[in-house]
């Protein structure tokens, strides 16, 4: 599959990554499938498309023309079966056992040069690619948080992974207004392992009762740092950067530096999952 065969998109998951991966696909001229197993999750996405394309016109980004054009390219659905497209971009939960299975059926569902990419951030592309009939059409593509802004995004190449396929995702990443960069396979990829310790020592730090999360927030903050490691958890998502965090611990074999926090699990047993939840570290009700 070459970039100019890429005209339809698919996009699982319409969660916090998602959404915004479906929208920058739409704003660039892609038609979009939005899939999601809930309703709930797609009237959300399609909500926060809405006000962020919004947003953009009033900062002079986005004309009302390229709004309404986006808003139209874009198919929300909880049919499995419209999710036929010439790339398919996962950003579901941080599961392997549930991406496997996802990515199975996708494979079944579409022709043998669709690509199919996932958004994980720190699942080993290969292990997720190994059950796979092509795995040479699988390909990480990791963006970052809020993916209509941030520039960055990882192309990962697993050991399968044809040199056509990430070529193509590069320049398509390209073509959708980012930085792309190629990263090899291993837990975390680049970015993710680098900045787990900004998280993890974070929490320690608030276990040890050295200070609380707002006087960390403000203290890293000051130090120049855009958001503190609560703050940042928040809008990450607190399940998604502790599912992140436990599988890169069991991917390190157990390594203590990256062990998964109590303080975080039980924030996720309350479901108090950040922004997205209306609490987390923070309370966002008002
Ligand atoms: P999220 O929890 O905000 O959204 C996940 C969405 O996927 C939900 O709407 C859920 O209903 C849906 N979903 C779950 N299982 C599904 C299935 N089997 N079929 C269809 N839909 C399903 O998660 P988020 O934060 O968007 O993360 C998604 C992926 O992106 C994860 O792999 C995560 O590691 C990765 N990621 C997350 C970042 C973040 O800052 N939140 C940054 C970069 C990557």
């Amino acid at each position: 599959m070459k970039l100019q065969d890429i005209k339809k998109v698919g996009v699982v998951g319409a969660g916090t990554m998602g959404q915004g991966i479906a929208q920058i696909s739409a704003l660039a001229g892609y038609s979009v499938v939005l899939y999601d197993f809930q309703a709930t999750a797609l009237n959300q996405a399609k909500l926060n498309i809405e006000k962020n394309l919004e947003k953009g016109i009033e900062r002079g980004k986005v004309t009302v023309q390229e709004r309404d054009q986006s808003l139209s390219n874009i198919t929300f659905s909880t049919d499995f079966e419209q999710l036929r497209a010439d790339i398919i971009i996962e950003a579901i939960v941080e599961r392997l056992d549930v991406k496997k299975e996802l990515f199975g059926k996708l494979e079944n569902l579409n022709s043998e040069k669709t690509i199919l990419a996932s958004n994980t951030s720190s699942i080993p592309i290969t292990r997720i690619a190994r059950d796979l009939k092509h795995p040479e059409r699988f390909v990480g593509m990791h963006f970052f948080n809020p993916a209509h802004i941030m520039k960055l995004v990882e192309v990962i190449s697993g050991v399968s992974t044809s040199d056509d396929t990430s070529n193509t995702v590069f320049e398509l990443a390209k073509q959708l207004g980012k930085v792309p960069v190629m990263a090899k396979d291993a837990p975390g990829f680049i970015v993710n392992r680098v900045a787990r310790n900004f998280y993890v020592e974070g929490l320690k730090v608030l276990e040890e009762g050295v200070s609380d999360v707002k006087g960390i927030d403000r203290l890293v903050e000051a130090s120049g740092f855009k958001m503190g490691p609560f703050r940042l958890m928040d809008l990450i998502g607190v399940d998604t950067n502790f599912s992140v965090t436990t599988s890169m611990f069991n991917a390190f074999h157990q390594d203590p530096k990256f062990r998964p926090s109590r303080i975080q699990e039980q924030k996720v047993d309350a479901g108090h999952n950040g922004r997205k939840s209306g609490k987390g570290f923070y309370d966002y009700s008002a």
